[in-house]
């Protein structure tokens, strides 16, 4: 367990490439899960992806306040509705813009141990499901940005959680 430097934007094109899928559920695996986990929590996110970390894994890590989720090798299965909210990213930081989000979407993934699972979520869970997936492939929330608020916001609120 240990706590991983997380890239900026700007900083490293890693961010911008294409991670590539796991296929090997061994003990590395576990400790890059694990990293990510305390990195996450030490960064005060809702989420982080590996290549957030310098991995180009396909590796997620999310908790919105309800319980970690780990996910490799994402994909959307399907999503509905759309809804226009405030994102952050621990790549971005200091800055908040909206972005259009599905409503609810449902993910397919393997779990650390390549056992498959699916994930249903709506609200903050879809978004950040959806965020951390495009950090998979090379995306980022600001490449979708509606409108930039960081300025807009109060100071106490561009801090904290939210970010992913
Ligand atoms: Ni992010």
């Amino acid at each position: 367990m240990a706590i991983r430097k997380i890239v900026e934007m700007g900083t490293d094109d890693i961010l911008r490439k294409h991670a590539r899928r796991v296929d090997k559920f061994d003990k590395r695996l576990a400790v890059l899960l694990d990293d990510m986990a305390d990195t996450m929590y030490e960064a005060d996110g809702v989420g982080l992806a590996a290549p957030q970390v310098g991995i180009l894994k396909r590796c997620v890590v999310i908790d919105v306040g309800e319980g970690l989720i780990e996910l490799v090798n994402p994909e959307i299965l399907w999503a509905e509705g759309e809804v226009v909210d405030v994102e952050g990213c621990l790549s971005v930081p200091g800055r908040r813009c909206t972005v259009a989000r599905p409503e609810k979407v449902r993910v397919h993934a393997q779990d650390r141990k390549g056992r498959h699972i699916e994930v249903e979520g709506d609200g903050l869970l879809a978004r950040c499901l959806c965020h951390e997936l495009d950090h998979l492939d090379g995306i980022l929330y600001v490449d979708k940005m509606i409108e930039d608020v960081t300025d807009k916001l109060e100071e106490e609120e561009q801090e904290g959680d939210g970010e992913a």
